[in-house]
């Protein structure tokens, strides 16, 4: 993981190399981790908010590390976005590549396995739940069993972990399919707060105020107070491993995005970046009055990023034409900056790829992956029910969509939809950067050691060797 690089920067930092990450070994005892995922955030764009003047972000990073070169997962959707920093591991060891996919072993006939607020009872009202009829199901020892979102991941969760400490913890995020994050066994959190985003109007107005939800959940939380309409409880304890999203970002880049020419952020994307920026001042100041500051490590790890920056790559490709390439029987096909395609019968692998390179031009296609090299980087799809037969990856820019709303989206695998800003600060740790690559998987391990906790208890951290982030790594 170390490279030249980055050892210089941290022994620049005033740190002796190798020198033992701060808690634990310095004295310092981290008692809570906070982890907030800013949706879309580029590395580039804390550049370009830290240029703006005298920020909260500023200020996380005058005791923090910065991570100029953290990538998020591919697939870059908000479910293996999500599971990255809380199980350390990918969709080849989660089983969870998109809120909306297709899996050989599950039966839902027709419509996927869609886990965004088309599970919800109501996704017109902001406080709804899961209707498990509207869930896919699979055969679990013979029995027909409804799939809720927390069954999906294939390996456990930090907050099962610390739940199974006797500890609190407590998460919100944008729909009641968030459950995801409680893991396997269902119990990993002590309280979820999802309220319904789709009840909202969209737009950057909309979303903070939506966002502003979350917020209040976390500034209840520092106190140990339940929020209202949440599920759970805390117990009057403040959680020892909290976090959730901030919205507003990945709207204003999908609704405001980028100066053309300049690509300084748009006026509706710098206010979503500022209202996010004051919400961590709230948190902080919250944190400093209940005297927990000095025992709370604040990480920052965007689900994804956001593709394009530059207004001028944004193109539409009609999704329908993708499949319509292959000239065979499609089953599934999830279209974002990427396409996902999952075939009727494997057999057909070859044709569909010919079909596909035969019209790679109009489909502005920049990449085919398939057969070894997919098994090889991303899984099996003979032997994983949940791995695409076919990845199409269009040039960077394009997105495979026909909506007229937005000009941007995630999902892919280019740099603007991975390369995210990840930060960790602690009152007690000197301002370092690191410049070798990174992944946000790596954030699980480092939770759990801050927290004194084994990483290795996180089934996806010893399947995939995830090593905490460069700084906590020993
Ligand atoms: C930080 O957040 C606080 C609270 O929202 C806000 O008043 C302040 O302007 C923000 N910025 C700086 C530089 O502290």
């Amino acid at each position: 993981m170390k490279n030249c690089n980055s050892i210089l920067l941290f022994s620049l930092a005033g740190q002796a190399i190798g020198s033992p990450l701060l808690p634990r070994k310095d004295g310092v005892d981290v008692k809570h981790v906070a982890v907030f995922s800013i949706d879309g955030l580029h590395n580039s764009d804390i550049d370009k908010w830290l240029a703006l003047g005298p920020s909260n972000i500023s200020k996380l990073l005058g005791t923090g590390y910065r991570y100029t070169n953290a990538w998020a997962t591919f697939p870059s959707d908000s479910f293996p976005g999500t599971l990255a920093p809380y199980t350390g591991a990918t969709p080849r060891t989660t089983g969870v590549w998109y809120d909306d996919i297709w899996d050989r072993s599950f039966f839902a006939p027709g419509s996927g396995l869609v886990y965004d607020e088309g599970v919800d009872v109501d996704s017109t009202k902001l406080f709804t739940t899961i209707d498990p009829a509207k869930l896919p199901q699979a055969l679990i020892k013979g029995q027909c069993t409804n799939i809720y979102p927390h069954m999906r991941p294939r390996v456990n969760t930090a907050f099962e972990v610390v739940v199974g400490k006797g500890l609190k913890t407590a998460y919100t995020d944008k729909h009641p399919s968030y459950d995801l994050v409680r893991g396997p066994s269902g119990k990993g959190l002590s309280t979820g707060y999802f309220p319904e985003i789709a009840s909202t109007a969209g737009g950057v107005d909309a979303t903070t105020a939506y966002d502003q939800l979350h917020v209040n959940a976390w500034l209840n939380w520092i106190e140990g107070k339940d929020i209202a309409n949440a599920e759970g409880s805390l117990g009057g304890k403040v959680p020892t491993l909290f976090g959730g999203n901030f919205q507003a970002v990945s709207v204003g880049q999908k609704t405001a995005g980028y100066v053309k020419g300049s690509l300084a952020f748009t006026d509706g994307l710098k206010k979503a970046i500022k209202f996010v920026d004051d919400s961590l001042g709230l948190i902080i100041k919250k944190l400093e009055d209940k005297d927990m500051l000095t025992k709370t490590m604040i990480v920052i790890a965007p689900k994804h990023g956001q593709s394009p920056i530059n207004p001028d790559k944004f193109g539409e490709v009609d999704p329908k034409l993708v499949t319509a390439a292959t000239g065979v029987p499609v089953v599934w096909q999830t279209s974002d900056s990427i396409a996902l395609i999952f075939l009727k019968d494997q057999k057909d692998l070859a044709k569909a790829v010919a079909g596909l390179q035969s019209q790679a031009t109009a489909l502005k296609i920049s990449d085919i992956i398939y057969g070894d090299r997919l098994i090889k980087e991303f899984g099996d799809p003979s032997k994983d029910p949940a791995v695409p037969d076919i990845v199409v990856a269009p040039i960077p820019g394009i997105i495979y969509s026909t909506s007229k709303k937005k000009i941007s989206e995630h999902g892919g695998l280019s740099e603007e939809d991975r390369h995210v800003g990840v930060l960790v600060s602690h009152p007690k740790l000197k301002k370092a950067v690191f410049e070798d690559k990174v992944f946000t998987t790596q954030v699980a391990p480092t939770i759990l050691e801050a927290l004194d906790l084994e990483a290795e208890e996180l089934v996806g951290v010893k399947a995939e060797g995830t090593k905490a982030l460069p700084g906590f790594d020993d």
